[in-house]
């Protein structure tokens, strides 16, 4: 198999791809942590700094206007990105993490009671259990959780029908898995939910960077994601939520900006999305996602797709050959993650001694610990993708993991 001219041709524009690392090529394979930078995006950052840094929705000087256009234009592009039907549907969050937290708090506060039950999955991400734990705790709501089936990592969905039940309130899912690699069946899901009166949230931490993504055709209330993760700055993200549902819900933090009126002892909220935007934004990182956008839009989304389908199978694949592995996740219809174990070495070794070899793995608990201990182990390895990656990065990575299984012994 070989590497897609057309994406591999994309990696000149990632300027911390083309370094050393402990004297080796860098060999970056922790994307599904962070994705690096292209230069038009580094560009867009430091122009704003440079020539239009102002405050927003603030000021009606020239700098201001040019910064409130540019992050208001955001908004838009970010409604196109995920072909939301109103550009109010997005609200600008830090990541991932803060859009779940304000859909616990600003949805959750009023909407969910004692004895209502918030459904997730076992191969959720701590930033989509811990907000629901932390709002089950105030409202004496359960926690359930849709199993996963083992090291397989699929979604065991022949008993979906036991957990959506007449009490769930919501169903929050992960689209990929940041641990196994698994695409989840999310329209399906949000469907079935949708058709009993539940709200859904999906985290598309994993996906947004790495597929087309369309909210109307998932179906979903709620979409999380970050930044970050798909070529943007760190620091933002974006929440996606139904207009008419914004509407309803009250804000979760108080300040400048989200307000229409304010008396010393009361006050009326700001339109839809700016009763949710609380304080000065992360301006110059909004900005820059813009060019992020853009720029994946350019890669072509279907393509990055595919290119993570063909490189995470390879992967998988190479790994399986190695022997005294136990690998995790989907066999087939996987995404561009690899998650595994070395037999006798621990996760954490293998990535010290891969990245003495220049590779960037990521080894720990990935911010799944009930997955971690459902499967029976502290940690694993892991080596996730993006388009700029190649197949002979992959073969690199299996030559280092060959070697660091004759150091141990094996
Ligand atoms: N959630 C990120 C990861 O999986 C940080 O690495």
């Amino acid at each position: 198999m070989s590497t897609r001219p057309a994406l591999s041709g994309y990696r000149k524009d990632f300027p911390a791809l083309h370094q050393k690392v402990h004297g080796h090529p860098l060999v970056y394979l922790d994307n599904a942590a962070t994705s690096q930078k292209p230069q038009v995006v580094i560009d867009a950052l430091s122009n704003f700094y440079q020539c239009d840094n102002a405050n927003v929705h603030r000021g009606i000087h020239e700098l201001s206007h040019r910064a409130s256009v540019a992050f208001e234009k955001t908004r838009e592009r970010a409604a196109r990105f995920i072909n939301a039907q109103h550009t109010e549907e997005i609200i600008f969050t830090r990541g991932t993490t803060e859009a779940i937290n304000l859909v616990a708090n600003a949805w959750g506060s009023d909407a969910v009671k004692e004895g209502d039950v918030i459904l997730l999955t076992e191969m959720e991400h701590h930033s989509n259990i811990v907000p629901w734990q932390m709002l089950a705790r105030r409202t004496g709501a359960k926690l359930a959780f849709i199993p996963v089936t083992g090291d397989e990592g699929l979604l065991d969905l022949s008993r979906i029908d036991e957990f959506l039940t007449s009490k769930v309130r919501i169903l929050a899912l992960t689209h990929i898995s940041n641990a196994l690699g698994t695409i989840n069946p999310v329209s399906e899901l949000c469907a079935k939910a949708r058709r009993m009166g539940i709200i859904t949230l999906v985290d598309a931490a994993q996906s947004a960077g790495h597929s087309p993504l369309d909210v109307r055709e998932i179906g979903c209330d709620f979409l999380a994601l970050s930044g970050h993760k798909m070529c943007g700055p760190t620091g933002i993200g974006c929440l996606y939520g139904r207009l008419d549902l914004l509407e309803t819900m009250s804000p979760w933090q108080g300040g400048g900006d989200m307000i229409s009126n304010v008396d010393f002892h009361e006050s009326q909220w700001n339109k839809v999305p700016h009763k949710f935007e609380a304080g000065t934004p992360n301006i110059a990182d909004t900005i820059a996602l813009h060019a992020a956008m853009d720029y994946l839009d350019e890669v072509g989304r279907e393509r990055i797709a595919a290119h993570d389908t063909e490189i995470g199978s390879y992967a998988f694949e190479q790994l399986k050959r190695m022997g005294k592995i136990r690998l995790f996740g989907p066999r087939e219809e996987r995404s561009g993650l690899v998650s595994f174990l070395l037999h006798n070495i621990h996760a954490h070794d293998v990535v010290t001694f891969a990245d003495q070899q220049g590779v960037a793995l990521r080894g720990g608990h990935h911010c799944t610990q009930p997955l971690m201990k459902k499967l029976g182990v502290s940690s694993t390895s892991r080596a996730s993708f993006y388009f700029y990656n190649t197949t002979e990065e992959v073969d690199h990575l299996i030559d280092v993991l060959r070697g660091i299984q004759k150091f141990f012994g094996e």
